[in-house]
């Protein structure tokens, strides 16, 4: 492990372009697995736009051993350059020339998964954001544009695939073993996007003809028994290059598109110039190794990665503080694409939910930062929901304040603006505010302030004069870093509905919308300042305000609604993410109640409006299944600390699990109907992941799983029934689920089943380790260490870890937070081994820890304990940077 200790802060405001530009590289690879040589030739010149002139050639490079340094022809001796171990400077090279310098690797040791490395013995490469250091020395930067000839050499045998970005220009025989490939990228990009891949790998191919009538090639490598599976992403990618075409203009721009499945890989998929590469997860796919949220995931990410070549690729970031640049705007696109290949109310339902469980916990604790960072230590760290997820809703509410037409018109100027060129998040909102004349200054503060806002809401009824009257507030709470927030410019959809369920036509006092949603049933409010006040007129009484109707800004809403109001929206409201929201704002209301009788020692109940309420949701079929789904489904505990806090973890496990077994016991025969009503309607088709086959699932296990919480025999049959009969993974996990936490033997007959039908097939068996590791009950800690010791298991791969760990760590509340701090001490153990191997992986599960200051005072002692005890160690600059901000402050 590298020392890091010296590792410096980068600054935002730090930046200045390059002194030397290096518009064209040439590499070859002399592949092998102990003994790799990366020869590249860096043909650099004198930025004409730094002033600042600076004689020294200045490379980043790590983890390899330099072998030679040659400038315009001239072997350099050491005392020529200067090496460190993270750079490398060649002093005096004048105004342009030729840098060739060569490197040995060794990628079968690199655990990083960063670089080049070997995955199931095929070599391949991760760049983003600072792997290409990795590879040879170069000013590994974005902003660094240059024109890629690469040529791989290998053993034709063990290598009769040789892969880069871009063209194959050339090809053929060295000697009876070896042979080369040159490929050539005619597009500069940075350093990042590069990508290599080889090894004895088999292809699906296929074409597509863009809008112009040319020819694409369309690949996807893998080994040779997969390739029946990556028949579905081929589709996606064929979906996805149509949509975006026709959505937004964009065609795809080289000849090839290629794609190769990782086994072992950090994330879950990689943009890399005309040459992508995925996680196998997200690629393969098949009725009976795939689920239905498999399927949905790999669509999603298929598109995310495809449009990234436009919004990512072909327009890239400064810097790195720009991520969100290309993540944001790229994650609403694909979010926009599944809406359209789906149901958008359900999208975005889930996109709000995810926002909701995952970024806000990460606006609220120690590691928050806005969408557009101002500093960081290593910016692996800030691949995040929030440069991501909420990124992508502020480009949402740009959409909203626009409107598509001049949205569209900002995107286009967008393109013609930047094309070829590194930006930053200001160039992008100038281009949006060029194009349609709407000003954003303002609105730009959403990039530069952490923290989820808060929107306080007032409503005023006047009897006499039939006026509504709605104050709205805002207020950021402050961050580590910005104790003090400005006023937001806040979209917020708003509807009243009256006592039918119908919503009452808005006339407005005095013009405060645009006039586009004026005289509508909803309207977008905008809030710009710390208070803003609204009156409609000709309002009847008893009216229930509907408010940030589909999920119109990442803020937090605080508004004291009653619980009829709450029930009146989860029945009525025609805005599907309002009638999920007040769902889960019942639910919450319960589980609180619950947690307060359980801190009190008192007797629990139920309320009986929520069980009518409930009951009532769940027969109701006008509605689709997926909604009753999503609505009907029980809050994340994690979800609920900041709001809580200190959080009593035990309080809120009991109360959760009194809430669902009581649902079990007094709506069994409703959950028992409704569960065989789902599947009586998919019963006669075979296995697809349409839109409407899952929603029928997804409904029918939501019931079941429901009815089985309280362990009686006839829902547990259904469970076992649905097992044996299944012939597709959906039903096997779907019954697993729903059996996972039974007391009954038949659960262990169908989890041994499983192990042993799909012990070969590790993708599937990660569900099965992740099923394993969120479990209730005592002894889950005890079986997931055995679990490591499996002979599938294994810490060099990061799906393996997220599998069990990963899904112990973050997905099983009680376990996690066992009294007796066991929970975090096995997670923590594994922190600490992975983070000498593979920091991504320690990190992954380092971030289990990062609310620990608002959980109770139990959980917390533990956590600072463990916490404090992994500090103690030198630490990769990932965890080291993590550790320190969850440390701050105590
Ligand atoms: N850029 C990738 C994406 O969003 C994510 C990624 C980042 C992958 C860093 C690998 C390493 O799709
Ligand atoms: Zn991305």
């Amino acid at each position: 492990m590298i020392s890091h200790s010296e590792t410096l802060t980068q600054y935002r405001r730090d930046y200045r372009p390059p002194a030397f530009l290096v518009p064209r590289v040439e590499m070859i690879f002399d592949l092998d697995a102990r003994a790799t040589e990366v020869t590249s030739a860096l043909y650099f010149e004198r930025n004409p736009r730094q002033e600042i002139c600076c004689r020294k050639l200045i490379l980043n490079g790590e983890a390899q051993t330099l072998l030679e340094v040659t400038l315009n022809g001239t072997l350099l001796s050491p005392a020529q350059y200067h090496l460190t171990d993270k750079e490398l400077h060649i002093p005096n090279v004048g105004e342009r020339g030729v840098l060739v310098v060569k490197t040995r690797h060794a990628p079968a040791d690199n655990t990083e998964l960063e670089g080049l490395y070997l995955s199931s013995g095929i070599f391949c490469t991760q760049c983003e954001a600072e792997g290409f250091r990795r590879i040879t020395y170069f000013p590994d930067r974005p902003d660094m544009l240059s024109r890629f000839t690469v040529t791989i050499r290998g053993d034709r045998k063990i290598l009769p695939v040789m892969l880069s970005n871009g063209n194959l220009r050339a090809q053929g025989k060295l000697d009876d073993e070896r042979h080369f490939a040159t490929w050539e990228d005619p597009f500069p990009k940075p350093c990042y996007l590069f990508a290599l891949v080889a090894g004895d790998l088999d292809v699906l191919h296929d074409q597509f003809v863009t809008c112009s009538g040319r020819r694409v090639d369309l690949e996807i490598y893998s080994t040779k028994e997969n390739i029946p599976s990556c028949a579905y992403a081929m589709d996606a990618l064929k979906r996805a290059m149509r949509w975006d075409e026709q959505r937004y203009s964009r065609e795809y721009d080289l000849n090839r598109f290629m794609i190769f499945c990782a086994d072992d890989f950090n994330m879950g998929a990689m943009e890399n110039k005309g040459l992508n590469i995925f996680n196998s997860a997200l690629v393969l796919a098949d009725p009976k190794t795939a689920t239905d949220d498999d399927y949905h995931a790999i669509e999603s990410v298929i598109a995310h990665e495809y449009f990234h070549n436009w919004t990512g690729n072909r327009i890239t970031c400064r810097d790195w503080f720009q991520l969100s640049l290309k993540e944001g705007l790229t994650v609403f696109r694909d979010q926009q694409f599944s809406s359209e290949m789906g149901t958008e109310a359900s999208e975005r339902i889930q996109m709000v939910d995810f926002l909701r469980r995952r970024q806000f916990p990460e606006d609220a604790g120690p590691t928050a930062h806005p969408v557009r960072p101002d500093e960081y230590r290593e910016i692996n760290n800030f691949y995040t929901t929030t440069v991501y997820e909420k990124g992508a809703e502020v480009i949402r509410m740009q959409h909203t304040l626009l409107g598509e037409e001049k949205f569209q018109r900002g995107m286009a100027l967008y393109f013609e603006r930047h094309d070829g060129q590194a930006v930053t998040c200001d160039d992008f909102i100038q281009a949006m505010q060029d194009a349609s004349g709407v000003d954003l200054t303002q609105f730009k503060r959403w990039y530069e302030q952490a923290g989820t806002p808060e929107v306080g809401v007032c409503a005023d009824y006047h009897a006499d004069t039939r006026e509504y009257v709605l104050t709205l507030t805002q207020r950021t709470p402050p961050t580590p870093g910005q104790p003090e927030k400005k006023d937001l410019v806040i979209p917020v959809g708003f509807a009243l509905l009256d006592r039918d369920g119908k919503r009452v036509p808005l006339q407005q006092a005095a013009s405060q919308w645009d006039e586009k949603s004026a005289a509508q049933e909803s309207v977008t409010l905008i809030l710009r300042e710390k208070e803003q006040r609204f009156t409609f007129r000709h309002v009847p009484p008893g009216v229930v305000p509907s408010l940030l109707r589909d999920g119109s800004a990442p803020v937090r809403l605080l508004f004291d609604y009653r619980k009829e109001e709450l029930r009146h929206l989860a029945r009525y409201d025609s805005d599907p993410v309002n009638r999920w929201d007040a769902m889960q704002r019942c639910f919450t209301g319960e589980l609180v109640a619950l947690a307060q009788a359980a801190k009190e020692e008192k007797p629990f109940a139920l309320s009986e409006d929520f069980l009518t309420l409930y009951a009532a949701l769940l027969r109701d079929d006008r509605s689709d299944p997926m909604l009753r789904a999503l609505a009907l489904s029980c809050p994340d505990l994690a979800a609920l600390v900041d709001d809580y806090a200190p959080f009593e973890c035990n309080a809120f496990i009991e109360a959760q699990r009194f809430l669902l077994k009581t649902l079990a016991d007094r709506l069994q025969n409703d959950l028992q109907t409704v569960f065989g009503q789902q599947r009586a309607c998919i019963s006669a088709l075979p296995y697809a992941p349409t839109t409407e086959q899952r929603a029928h699932r997804r409904l029918a296990a939501h019931a079941l799983s429901v009815c089985c919480a309280n362990d009686d025999a006839s829902s547990l049959a259904l469970a076992d029934d649905l097992y044996w009969r299944a012939d597709n993974m959906t039903d096997a996990i779907v019954a697993l689920t729903a059996i996972r936490d039974s007391g009954s033997a038949l659960r262990a007959d169908l989890y041994t089943d499983f192990a042993r039908r799909w012990r070969d097939h590790p993708l599937v068996l990660d569900k099965w380790f992740s099923l394993e590791a969120t479990r209730d009950g005592d002894d889950v800690l005890a079986r997931v260490k055995t679990l490591t010791e499996h002979p599938a298991f294994t810490l060099k791969n990061p799906n393996r870890v997220r599998a069990l760990l990963g899904a112990f760590a973050l997905r099983n509340f009680p376990a996690f937070h066992r009294n007796d701090g066991s929970g975090y001490r096995l997670i923590a153990y594994y922190v600490d081994v992975l983070d000498a191997s593979n920091p991504h992986s320690a990190t992954m599960l380092l971030n289990a820890f990062r609310s620990w200051q608002k959980w109770d005072v139990a959980q917390r002692n533990h956590a600072f304990m463990a916490l404090q005890e992994l500090r103690q160690k030198e630490r990769s600059p990932e965890a080291g940077e993590l550790l320190d901000k969850m440390l701050a402050n105590v």
